[in-house]
């Protein structure tokens, strides 16, 4: 099923393999604009049935770490046509992934020196971030306290979705993905320990997710239903997040309201690697049956997990994030059975073309 191609409302795929959306920090920081290596590490990978982009910030003060392509000025979408682009020319499908980091950053990465906002002024005490520091060094640092939002700042953020949402279209994206896991703004927000707001985004369920389907309507309004993802990372702790204490409440209830808004793909990332590949675990079963959309199933999966997963009904697409980085051609590779090169952790966030578009690609697609 894996090498089955796969239609989903609007968008077709070649196969049901996704590439899960990478950081990978190769363009200039001060403008943000995506270059001519990332046309070339794309367009490698376009075999993947669908291709999510790295985390893209929606704005200046929603960058949390040096070197992260953007898109909230013209110039920007005018260097993501060119991936675009590419990626078509290969047969390829390309999401944007639009990205808040909340309280994950640091005033060096902003432009006015802002610091970091969040949903509160709770600080993510053992979270580290890149900047470049005075001396013009990229260093690895403790992420900042944070200023929580106004709720005026609040409905700015969904303003700021939208326009980029807007500006993804322009680029030629088939689609976007609105970055709701691993515990980035909207996750912070979702979190009841995090949480503390007193007005209409703090509280209940309902509340705590009024941001996140607040940037949904929004996208919604200027990108078809059917080509919007969200993804969600049930009980991951990444980023000094706190387990959700009730997940087979709080992922159904999101599953249900995506379902309700016809919205195209629900993206599941479990960062233990664990209950996802368990056919007994509940929260699979139950999602599929809140969601009648197409789920991306993450964390951990190669060719027989993958299978499986199809097999059981829990999801219709799978998505591989690390071994993407050092098999440009995986679908290939995981079809013909061959050997996989290893990833080199070193070259995860930097390192120009090393460890980014040098990776051999000699499968026979
Ligand atoms: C280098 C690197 C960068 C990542 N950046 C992002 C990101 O920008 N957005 C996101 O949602 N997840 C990000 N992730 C998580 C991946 O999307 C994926 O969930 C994770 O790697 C697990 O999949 P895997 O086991 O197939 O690698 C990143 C992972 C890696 C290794």
């Amino acid at each position: 099923m894996l090498f089955d191609p796969f239609t989903n409302g609007a968008v077709s795929f070649a196969n049901r393999i996704v590439m899960a959306p990478m950081t990978r920090c190769r363009a200039n920081h001060h403008d943000a604009i995506p270059n001519a290596l990332m046309v070339e590490y794309y367009r490698q990978r376009a075999t993947a049935g669908m291709i999510l982009s790295e985390g893209v910030p929606v704005s200046d003060r929603a960058r949390g770490y040096i070197g992260t392509p953007a898109l909230w000025n013209e110039a920007q979408a005018d260097g993501w046509k060119k991936v675009t682009a590419a990626v078509h020319e290969a047969g390829g499908v390309l999401f944007a992934q639009l990205w808040h980091c909340g309280r994950i950053s640091h005033s060096a990465l902003h432009a006015d020196g802002s610091p970091p906002s969040g949903v509160s002024n709770k600080a993510a005490a053992t979270s580290k971030t890149f900047i470049i520091d005075k001396s013009g060094a990229p260093a690895m640092v403790d992420c900042e306290a944070p200023v929580p939002l106004t709720t005026e700042e609040v409905k700015d953020v969904v303003r700021q979705f939208a326009y980029s949402a807007r500006l993804a279209r322009e680029a030629g994206f088939d689609g976007v993905e609105i970055h709701g896991a691993n515990g980035y703004l909207m996750d912070q927000f979702r979190c009841p320990v995090l949480n503390d707001r007193t007005d209409e985004y703090g509280g209940s369920l309902e509340n705590r997710y009024r941001l996140l389907l607040e940037i949904v309507d929004a996208v919604a309004q200027v990108c078809e239903p059917s080509r919007i993802v969200v993804r969600q990372s049930p009980l991951g702790v990444m980023n000094d997040m706190a387990a959700d204490p009730d997940p087979l409440v709080t992922y159904p209830y999101i599953a249900a309201e995506l379902d309700r808004r016809g919205i195209g793909f629900l993206h599941i990332y479990d960062q233990g690697m664990t209950w996802i590949n368990n056919p007994a675990s509940p929260l699979m079963a139950t999602l599929r049956a809140a969601y009648k959309g197409a789920i991306i199933a993450c964390g951990g999966f190669l060719r027989d997990n993958g299978e499986a997963i199809l097999a059981r009904g829990h999801a219709d697409l799978v998505a591989i994030g690390k071994p993407f980085i050092s098999n440009p051609d995986l679908v290939a590779r995981l079809r013909q059975g061959h050997a996989l090169t290893p990833f080199d952790q070193n070259t995860f966030y930097a390192g120009g073309a090393t460890g980014y578009t040098d990776y051999a690609c000699d499968s026979m697609s």
